[in-house]
């Protein structure tokens, strides 16, 4: 599985220095989306297309050829590393990278370059827009007073003449332009690390990066073990019947529990248990209190706890990624289920989904519709508090086969015709 870091932020937060620090170290392709407005812009510029001209940009748009290669950056077969960062690019790629047509070029471009690859990308709305799946979210900041000395240092370094009252009113256009851009703005993604760099030197914030994500592809690999079925040797089976019987005597202990509807289980083939989730021990109560062997679908997260992913190894969990498209783990689902094996999945993705309101997830529904199989809504009752009562109520197999209709919508009205089901015997 592809690994994907974004890092945006504003012009002279050290974005570039560090990622491409950070793309050497940990063997990630750097992709300069910067680069690629810039690129538009210098073509457009020589071409000499009016910036209001949508026809000929858009023409220009499908014959451009942009190509990163050892650290130089082509445009149509030439290099044009140097060129792009002169000050007639610079003045220009700000309005460019704002015209809409330019900006969805560009973000199909960035995609099918990163495709399949390893690779951290640096630029405005990577986590907003171009991944807001990526693995690794940082937006980096600093303050303008900041920004605008280590512009001036940069430029004297580079023999560029400019003053202080220059670069501030630059630095301060762009990031006005950034931000308040109806196109790809410049924004924190709700996931993305903050990182203040205004006290930090360039070495402190390349290594602090360098550990945060290190720390998650470490993490990522734990997580794509959790891929891998462990054989079902005779070793795996007694650990899981031991823990099972432990497990369930101490439930016994600590909940009186009250199992209804269990003939609703007796089918002679694969079916999805779909519950409410009010609790981690829900699902608990499902798995250690019924003879027959469920294995839940549960998010991939858990497999970065050893003791839990030795517990999903044994009990055959499938982890399935969270807002992503995870084929990984819907074909492990449906393997099992054309195995006729039982499958425990809560619609609403996440504890107590009903209270935050979430919308119902069709993932349960999908299978059912793939693997042809029945639905087995179980409602759940109780606050889980230590000594009270909890109730599991199975209700009646649904056939999903009634709602399908040639409406591309129908998956999503099962999906919540189920979840009303399980309130319902929730509350029974
Ligand atoms: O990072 P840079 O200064 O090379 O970016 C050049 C311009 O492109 C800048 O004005 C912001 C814009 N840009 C953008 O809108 N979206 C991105 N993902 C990257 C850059």
């Amino acid at each position: 599985m592809p690994f994907i870091v974004a890092i945006d932020g504003p012009s002279g937060t050290g974005k570039g220095t560090v990622t491409s620090y950070l793309a050497k170290k940990l063997h990630l392709m750097y992709l300069d989306t910067g680069a690629t407005y810039r690129c538009v812009t210098l073509k457009l510029l020589n071409e000499k297309i009016d910036f209001e001209d949508t026809e000929k940009i858009v023409k220009a748009l499908k014959n451009i050829d942009i190509d990163f290669k050892k650290e130089k950056v082509f445009l149509d077969g030439e290099d044009v590393t140097l060129e792009i960062r002169k000050d007639l690019v610079n003045n220009n790629v700000s309005q460019v990278s704002h015209i809409l047509e330019v900006r969805q070029a560009m973000v199909d471009l960035q995609r099918r370059m990163s495709e399949g690859k390893d690779v951290i990308l640096e630029g405005r709305d990577i986590g907003t827009n171009v991944f807001p799946n990526a693995d690794v979210k940082i937006y980096l900041d600093a303050s303008v007073d900041e920004r605008v000395k280590r512009r001036l240092k940069q430029n004297k370094e580079k023999g560029i003449e400019s003053t202080e009252k220059e670069v501030r009113q630059n630095i301060e256009f762009r990031d006005n332009n950034d931000k308040t851009s109806k196109i790809g703005p410049l924004r924190q993604a709700e996931d993305a690390i903050y990182i203040d760099t205004t006290n930090l030197s360039i070495k402190e914030v390349e290594s602090k990066l360098y550990k945060l994500i290190k720390s998650k592809k470490r993490d990522d690999k734990w997580i794509e073990r959790g891929y891998i079925t462990t054989p079902d040797t005779w070793h795996k089976r007694l650990s899981r019947k031991v823990i099972k019987g432990f497990l369930a005597s101490l439930y016994h202990i600590f909940y009186r529990v009250k199992i209804t509807g269990r003939e609703n289980l007796d089918l002679d083939e694969g079916f999805i248990i779909c519950a409410n989730h009010l609790n981690y021990l829900d699902a608990a109560a499902i798995v250690l209190l019924n003879k027959k062997f469920i294995r839940f679908v549960a998010k991939s997260d858990l497999y970065r706890l050893p003791l839990i992913s030795y517990l999903g190894h044994t009990f055959d969990v499938i982890p399935i990624k969270r807002g992503k498209n995870d084929l990984a783990s819907i074909k492990m689902c449906l393997k099992a289920l054309k195995n006729k094996e039982i499958l425990g999945i809560f619609p609403e993705g996440t504890r107590k989904g009903l209270d935050k309101n979430v919308k119902i997830k069709n993932g349960a529904v999908f299978l059912a519709e793939k693997a042809g199989v029945k639905i087995v809504p179980a409602g759940i009752g109780g606050t889980f508090k230590l000594f009270t009562k909890i109730k599991v109520n199975y209700g009646e197999a649904i056939d999903i086969k009634a709602y399908q209709s040639d409406d591309p919508a129908w998956i999503d009205k099962a999906s919540e015709e189920v979840m009303n089901k399980i309130v319902e015997l929730s509350k029974e």
